[in-house]
């Protein structure tokens, strides 16, 4: 199959490449763009590792074509925070043991990134299981889920001022 055109954004930078249509999103970020941040796990849409957001919507990578983020602003763990100066969110990860090996949490960083820029500015905090509903899609097999529980709270009850 022949190579098309597309022009998107990724992390704000214009991105023009020839892709195969049969590529993956998740495959075109990582090899194309070497942004390796967006993880692979099941390949299939069940684990979330892969999750970006795609016109602020949080998207499985693996499951999407490159080619249909054609004209699409993406957004990838790597546009959070550096090593340097993590965002909010990593800090409250960071502070509150969030990880262990780390495959998981891009796509949880992703899923959070996406519920914290929706959430209206006075909302109550979310419960321990409203969290566990949003990352329900983000398998996690090391840390139980508490910490990142704990973290995603923190950081949402700290962006909207209530502690
Ligand atoms: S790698 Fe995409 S959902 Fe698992
Ligand atoms: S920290 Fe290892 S899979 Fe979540």
């Amino acid at each position: 199959m022949s190579a098309r055109s597309i022009k998107f954004t990724v992390n704000g930078k214009a991105v023009e490449r020839e892709v195969e249509p049969r590529v993956s999103l998740a495959d075109f970020l990582r090899n194309e763009l070497r942004l390796t941040g967006t993880h692979l796990g099941c390949e299939h849409g069940v684990c979330g590792a892969c999750t970006v957001l795609v016109d602020g919507k949080s998207t499985r990578a693996c499951l999407m074509f490159a080619v249909q983020a054609d004209g699409a602003a993406v957004r990838t763990v790597e546009s959070l925070g550096t090593p340097e100066k993590l965002n909010p969110l990593q800090q409250a990860f960071t502070d509150h043991h969030a990880l262990q090996c780390g495959f998981c949490t891009p796509g949880i960083l992703m899923t959070l990134t996406e519920y914290l820029e929706q959430r209206k500015p006075n909302a109550p905090p979310p419960t321990e299981a409203e969290i566990c509903d949003l990352l329900s899609g983000n398998i996690c097999r090391c840390t139980g889920y508490q910490y990142i529980v704990d973290a995603a709270i923190t950081a949402i009850s700290n962006k909207a001022g209530a502690v």
